[in-house]
């Protein structure tokens, strides 16, 4: 007999085949415990309730192989399953802390070794013409200034290109870290963004062909904003006007996060204002 089941270990049939491999995992945490309970039951209900067959299991199962093959330590095609199944902005969206700023999703182009950037600096390889000028604040859920907060921005070229991905431009190209001032401030000169398509040249791209679907994202700004004591926030700021702003390939696009460029002193202009909810949860001493 197994633990919970009346009936021999070895002894399995569908109708309870799910109770027995739940049965058969004993997690350190109930949190796990729960997680891999639903797992299982989830997997399970799936299979039963579209009568799944041999021939389509075999097809998922080689799916995911094919995925793991063409992911490496630059490439990680599993995220972009769950990016375009939307599943990450659902994360995004449901473990988000009540009035911040909304998340989006990080995406594969963010390197974390981005120039220190001081305020007002140009993130242009050369600095012709007006530029796009942004200016932001970062406050906390009621509208304070937030001391010490700082921001980490990537963005591609109006080309729709990385600067990584770019020959033609420095590596250091439009993306920063900048401190902001003591009022939570900062600005930057820029372009605008263009948009882009995700990698599509492996599974995924695959399964979006299948579905009729596009690869293509809007124009965006990546933003990560952090401040001492405050939850960090991962998020994207995208141009209104964008012809893809309603079929964005994987789901980041908010209403909130939607921007337009305004003319100021002859000049185009984004405005923005990110807000941090304060970080409760004490640090675990060392
Ligand atoms: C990006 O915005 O850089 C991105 C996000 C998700 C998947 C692929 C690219
Ligand atoms: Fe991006």
């Amino acid at each position: 007999m197994d633990r919970q089941s009346q009936t021999p270990a070895y002894d399995i049939s569908p109708a309870n085949v799910t109770e027995k491999v739940i049965a058969s995992f004993v997690m350190k945490t109930p949190r796990q415990q729960q997680l891999l309970n639903s797992l299982v039951g989830h997997l399970h209900s799936f299979a039963r309730e579209n009568q799944l067959t041999h021939a389509e299991w075999a097809e998922a199962i080689g799916f995911l192989f094919r995925c793991g093959e063409i992911s490496s330590d630059k490439r990680d095609e599993f995220m972009l399953l769950s990016d375009v199944l939307g599943l990450s902005s659902l994360v995004d969206m449901t473990d988000a802390p009540q009035g911040a700023t909304e998340g989006s999703v990080l995406g594969p182009f963010y390197a974390s070794d981005s120039p220190q950037v001081p305020l007002g600096g140009d993130l242009r390889p050369t600095a012709d013409g007006t530029g796009q000028l942004v200016l932001g604040r970062v406050v906390d859920v009621d509208g304070a200034p937030v001391p010490g907060a700082a921001i980490d921005m990537w963005q591609t070229a109006e080309n729709g290109l990385y600067a990584t991905q770019d020959d033609a431009v420095p590596d250091n190209a439009f993306r920063c870290k900048m401190r902001c001032a003591d009022d939570g401030t900062f600005s930057f000169t820029t372009v605008l963004p263009g948009p882009y398509m995700v990698p599509d040249d492996g599974p995924v791209g695959e399964l979006l062909r299948a579905g009729g679907r596009t690869a293509w994202r809007p124009a965006h700004f990546h933003f990560l904003v952090m401040a001492p004591g405050h939850r960090s926030v991962t998020t994207e700021i995208f141009v209104a006007g964008d012809r893809y702003l309603g079929s964005d390939a994987v789901f980041g696009v908010r209403k909130s996060l939607i921007v337009a460029a305004e003319q100021k002193d002859g000049r185009p202009v984004i405005d923005l204002t990110f807000r941090l909810a304060r970080n409760d949860v004490p640090l675990a001493a060392e």
